[in-house]
């Protein structure tokens, strides 16, 4: 019995803790703030396991060969947060926290159906924009298969999809 008791003063000691610190305003919102190391995994992990999670549950894009059509949304949509060969992020990417990963190093961590998922539905409170109701699955699955085609571009290639424009 007093176990139990001991238990429940804890539990709600613990909450009252927990109300303080968010009705306190004590947690800093700041971007230019990094999250601690365990904040900054447990963010992640979740990310990581939910979209391998909602990707599997849903068929996989069929292919595109449409590289014109990727490069063009790629320039156009993604490159200033992401940055690509040959390019920086523009501020807005560079203030953002998370940063938006710098694709052509990251990318291959990701299956295609996982990128399709990421684009089409977005990442809550991260600045990544979901991009379902702007464009149709054509083009997100063009974009996918230009990002999955980044690490290993050299600046001179991605220039040259420029200039095909
Ligand atoms: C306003 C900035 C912004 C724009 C525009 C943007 N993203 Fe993102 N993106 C992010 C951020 C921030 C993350 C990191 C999310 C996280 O870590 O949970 C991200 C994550 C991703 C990831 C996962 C990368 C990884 O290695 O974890 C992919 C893939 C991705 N974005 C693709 C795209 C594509 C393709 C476009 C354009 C159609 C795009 N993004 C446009 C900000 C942006």
């Amino acid at each position: 019995m007093r176990f139990i008791a001991g238990f429940v003063s804890a539990f709600i000691l613990l909450a009252i803790a927990g109300l303080a610190v968010v009705f306190g305003g004590l947690v800093n919102i700041a971007a230019r703030e990094p999250h601690s190391a365990p904040v900054f995994f447990l963010l992640q992990t979740a990310m990581r396991q939910s979209v391998a999670r909602q990707a599997a549950s849903v068929p996989a894009p069929a292919p595109s060969t449409d590289m014109a059509r990727g490069f063009r949304l790629y320039d156009e949509t993604c490159v200033y947060c992401h940055g690509g060969p040959g390019k920086d992020p523009v501020d807005i990417g560079k203030g953002l926290n998370p940063e938006p990963p710098f694709l052509p190093d990251t990318i291959q961590r990701w299956s295609a159906a996982e990128i399709f998922w990421i684009v089409k539905n977005g990442v809550r409170m991260t600045g990544m924009p979901a991009f379902a109701e702007s464009h149709s699955d054509e083009d997100l699955r063009a974009v996918v298969a230009f990002v999955q085609k980044l690490p290993g571009m050299s600046a001179e290639q991605y220039a040259a999809y420029e200039k095909e424009q």
